[in-house]
């Protein structure tokens, strides 16, 4: 949500990043309210109808995660649960995904460990390897939000040739 989020940063980076023939889009989870049944009854608010025909319309996902708390934050599990709903119709089943995230002293990786089982359940299809686990992310990124630190720029990299391997088998 921070204008200035590094994880935000690192998807901008993976735009620059990604191989021939894949094309990124990246998108914040802005405006989307919170998950409540009544208000899905009555009818999908339009941020939610947006999230969800943009993951229909991608042939994979690359998600973004800081890491509060221990895990995800509420703001990417809200979106995931509004995501999820319709079971078969849920435009996460079966697509296929990677993960990365940016964060403090363990790059996430708590997080990211949650995350993957929130879309293994959804039937998500997420990538193992590599895992992009941005630590000390304040020193990895320039003032201007640049990823700076070419191991994690390769990382990014080889993480997106395996989404690509893997939207190619779907
Ligand atoms: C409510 C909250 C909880 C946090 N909990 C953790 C945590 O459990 N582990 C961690 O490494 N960093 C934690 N942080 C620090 C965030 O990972 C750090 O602020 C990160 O830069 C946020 O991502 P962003 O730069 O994309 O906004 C927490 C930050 C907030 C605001």
């Amino acid at each position: 949500m921070r204008g200035a989020s590094f994880n935000t940063a690192a998807l901008r980076a993976a735009t620059d990043l990604a191989p021939p023939g894949m094309v990124l889009e990246v998108m914040t989870l802005h405006g989307i309210p919170h998950f409540d049944a009544d208000v899905e009854a009555a009818g999908l608010p339009h941020e939610v109808t947006r999230l969800r025909e943009a993951i229909a319309a991608a042939d994979a996902l690359l998600v973004a995660t800081p890491e509060y708390n221990w895990s995800i934050p509420g703001v990417l599990k809200n979106a995931l649960d509004w995501a999820s709903r319709g079971g078969e119709a849920s435009p996460l089943r079966g697509k296929p995904a990677a993960i990365l995230g940016a964060g403090g002293r363990f790059g996430t990786v708590r997080a990211q460990t949650h995350l993957r089982e929130i879309l293994r359940h959804n039937r998500v299809r997420v990538v193992g390897l590599p895992e992009v686990l941005i630590d000390s992310a304040e020193s990895r990124f320039d003032a201007a939000g640049h990823l700076v630190d070419e191991r994690f720029r390769s990382q990014i990299r080889r993480l997106l040739e395996a989404l690509q391997q893997e939207a190619a088998r779907h």
